[in-house]
């Protein structure tokens, strides 16, 4: 029996336990759960009999083989740090908060040094098997290109400074490498930041808000001495939080089901 913990009970936190619950992910349960918000925390333990945890600290002295952070790029270095010596295997879903590459090769040595796991689902992208293949030749260059409905980037322009009932055809509101996508759009790219890391070569980023979009589209382009990998894939947003891609929240639900898979697929 896998025993999972949860930081973050928003909209994937809460996808995840529902997963567990119906038995999508077999023979797994969830043990403990935070959030610093206590009423998301109580909502979501009425889906299962979880112990509501205060802290992080406390949730990681828990019975736990895996804690699976779904809470903010703030949030990653305590619960990751926190999990690891507690000797906990961690799933990051705010993989952004890995472009710091201190924090990238901290995690890394620390997860090598106890023996334990840190997992980095797909998230809303696809391609990422090949692209790891690629890798071992020569990457010769990386671009992602994502388009999202307005309501999605709100929070992020508004912060640049733009009025976003003024935007009414498709605007390209980024461009740049993945250490800036990931600043100025930290709640929208964390996929940049997987790519980034699978490629081990830092992505070329665009960013378009398209007021008539509906879904989330991210296109994966990557140059290597191996071959051209293009990728488009286009994601229906979460209801709950339409920054979100349904597809980040089944990946992280494929990859915790997954561990106890004894036939592997893909790299
Ligand atoms: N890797 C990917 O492809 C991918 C895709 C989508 C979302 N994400 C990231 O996953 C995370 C969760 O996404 P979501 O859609 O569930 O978000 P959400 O806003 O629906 O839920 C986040 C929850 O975490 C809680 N929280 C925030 N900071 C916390 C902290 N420091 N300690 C404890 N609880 C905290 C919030 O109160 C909230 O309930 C976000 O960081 C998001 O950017 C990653």
């Amino acid at each position: 029996m896998l025993k999972i913990g949860i930081v973050g009970c928003g909209a994937i936190g809460s996808f995840i336990t529902k997963k567990v619950v119906d038995g999508t992910i077999k023979n797994a349960k969830i043990s403990a759960i935070y959030d610093r918000n206590s009423d998301k925390a109580e909502k979501l333990s009425k889906m299962n009999k979880a112990k509501i945890c205060s802290s992080v600290d406390e949730l990681v002295k828990e019975d736990l083989d895996l804690v699976v952070e779904a809470a903010s790029i703030r949030a990653v270095e305590e619960v990751a740090e926190k999990s690891l010596k507690n000797k906990k295997d961690v799933l990051i879903m705010s993989v952004g908060a890995l472009a710091d590459k201190n924090l990238f090769l901290k995690l890394q040595n620390l997860a090598k040094s106890v023996g334990r796991k840190i997992y980095l689902p797909s998230g809303a992208i696809g391609g990422l098997d090949a692209v790891k293949a690629m890798r071992l030749g020569k990457i010769e260059e990386v671009i992602l290109k994502t388009t999202k409905p307005v309501n999605a980037l709100e929070d992020a322009l508004k912060n640049l400074g733009y009025n976003t009932e003024d935007i009414k055809e498709p605007v390209v509101v980024f461009e740049g490498d993945v250490f800036k996508a990931i600043k100025e759009f930290p709640a929208n790219i964390n996929v940049s930041v997987t790519l980034s890391i699978a490629a081990e070569f830092p992505a070329k980023v665009m960013i378009v808000a398209d007021p008539k979009a509906k879904l989330n589209r991210h296109e994966v382009i990557v140059k290597s001495s191996i071959g051209k990998l293009k990728v488009c894939v286009e994601n229906v947003p979460f209801e709950e939080n339409p920054k979100t891609s349904a597809l980040a929240a089944y990946s992280a639900v494929r990859l915790i089901r997954d561990l106890a898979e004894s036939v592997k697929v893909g790299t």
